[in-house]
């Protein structure tokens, strides 16, 4: 069978009449004058790979993810140097524009073969990276090491169990004891983390590190810009703000994301990601595999998180809602360390002996895993420092509900220095 091809750009003439000349395994279907057009015919199944010369610059990784979800191959030529690392950035290795046409046509079967046999992971080897997998990659001009820094998701079930209010004050005692921290907000339903810092931030950092990350432009030099500084007590920690607009979250697209946490672990030795409370695959709530998923976030992050917290309000609502995401959190986070955390413990939701009270609810209904830390309900602790825009280690140092996070993130260092994965040390926090 002929494969079905789809070009665009202004040499397509060179291209067309070449492929045409072969009488041979490629057939072009359609030319295009946009990208746009390119990406629609795709979409409409008219297409096995698409064949694009000349000007490349508005071609994403955003893009070259949705026509590999479609199963396209991508061809690029160019002779431009830099425009071939960025496209290389991007997953789409370059062929140069006067390849000729029945070594072209044997570059496209070779790629459609390799998309069909493993669609989504035809990338990364020989000439293969043709068409790669829907992965942003990183600049490819660099040697790209490995981020060594540790990635920790914060999350929690639906309400505001009080996942950001951890996540921002375990970076800032992380940072306190000289860690270098990133905390990033990717909560794709209501970032705040910006806000709780006093940080009148519109300009959504974490979008814009997506957005270079998506062009395969996004270098720590780069990240170190966009991340705004916080000071804590001498220290400081970057934050990456999110989207606080209900209709940006489309911009932290789960690709993107994991170029720029990887490019965060290379910059700081922790990574403290704040994520939505949703964990369900929203392809499951949509027939249209295209659409983006707005929960597309928090798998992301899950899927990379070293370890997470998992938070839960103490309260009747709070802890069988925690149960339950429990449930989904070890499904879609399989490799990291889970740790539960309580929080907002008072004696006026559970009873006398919260701590006891809440032990034997959790032994009775809890998914089998120890809780981790009880965090003390402190409304005052908490207002103080919404309304100064500061950490609890500046606005309540002395808090009981301060040193209990502190005792979080300290755990944390120790128990990475110790041995990784192993969930003793919550016990501690128990017998206490
Ligand atoms: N331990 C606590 N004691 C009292 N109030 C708290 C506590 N933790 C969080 N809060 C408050 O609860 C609200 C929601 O917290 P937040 O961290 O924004 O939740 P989430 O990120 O889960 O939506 C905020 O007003 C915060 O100050
Ligand atoms: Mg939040």
């Amino acid at each position: 069978m002929s494969i079905p091809v789809v070009t665009f750009g202004p040499d397509q003439q060179f291209v067309v009449g070449g492929l045409e000349r072969l009488h041979g395994p490629v057939t072009v279907v359609r030319r295009c004058t946009e990208l746009t057009e390119l990406l629609a015919a795709c979409e409409s199944g008219l297409a096995m790979a698409a064949v694009i010369s000349a000007d490349t610059s508005d071609l994403s990784s955003s893009l070259v993810e949705r026509l590999d979800a479609v199963g396209v191959s991508v061809v690029v030529l160019t002779d431009d140097a830099e425009e071939m690392l960025r496209l290389e950035a991007i997953g789409v290795l370059p062929e140069r524009a006067d390849i000729a046409a029945a070594d072209l046509a044997d570059r496209i079967s070779r790629a459609v073969d390799r998309q069909r046999e493993s669609p989504r992971a035809a990338a990364g080897t020989a000439f293969a990276g043709l068409f790669p997998d829907a992965e942003v990659q990183l600049p490819a001009a660099e040697v790209v090491r490995e981020g060594a820094g540790r990635v920790i998701a914060v999350w929690g079930p639906v309400g505001a169990p009080g996942r950001t209010t951890v996540a921002v004050n375990v970076a800032a005692e992380l940072a306190a004891r000289g860690s270098s921290v990133i905390l990033a907000d990717a909560d794709s339903y209501g970032a705040s983390a910006s806000a709780m810092l006093g940080l009148l931030d519109e300009s959504a950092g974490l979008a814009q590190a997506c957005r270079l990350a998506d062009q395969g432009v996004l270098d720590v030099a780069g990240l170190t810009r966009i991340a705004e500084e916080v000071h804590v007590r001498g220290n400081s920690f970057r934050l990456l703000g999110g989207v606080t607009r209900a209709d940006r979250w489309t911009e932290l697209r789960p690709s993107a994301l994991s170029a720029v946490v990887e490019r965060a672990k290379q910059l700081a030795d922790v990574v403290v990601v704040d994520v939505g409370f949703c964990l369900e695959a929203d392809e499951e709530l949509s027939f249209d595999s295209m659409t983006p998923r707005r929960n597309g976030a928090a798998l992301k992050i899950m899927e990379l998180a070293d370890e997470v917290i998992a938070v839960g309000a103490a309260d009747a609502v709070g802890i069988p809602r925690l149960v339950r995401g429990l449930g989904e959190l070890k499904d879609t986070a399989e490799q990291a360390n889970i740790r539960v955390v309580l929080n907002k413990v008072r004696q006026s939701s559970v009873g006398r002996g919260p701590r006891q009270q809440l032990l034997q609810a959790w032994e009775r209904f809890g998914p089998g895993m120890a809780i981790s830390a009880y965090l003390p309900s402190d409304p005052a602790a908490c207002d103080a420092a919404l309304l100064s825009g500061t950490v609890l280690l500046e606005s309540a140092p002395d808090s009981a509900l301060r040193k209990a996070i502190a005792e979080l993130s300290c755990a944390d260092i120790q128990q990475n220095r110790e041995s990784a994965g192993r969930n003793t040390r919550a016990l501690g926090f128990l017998k206490r």
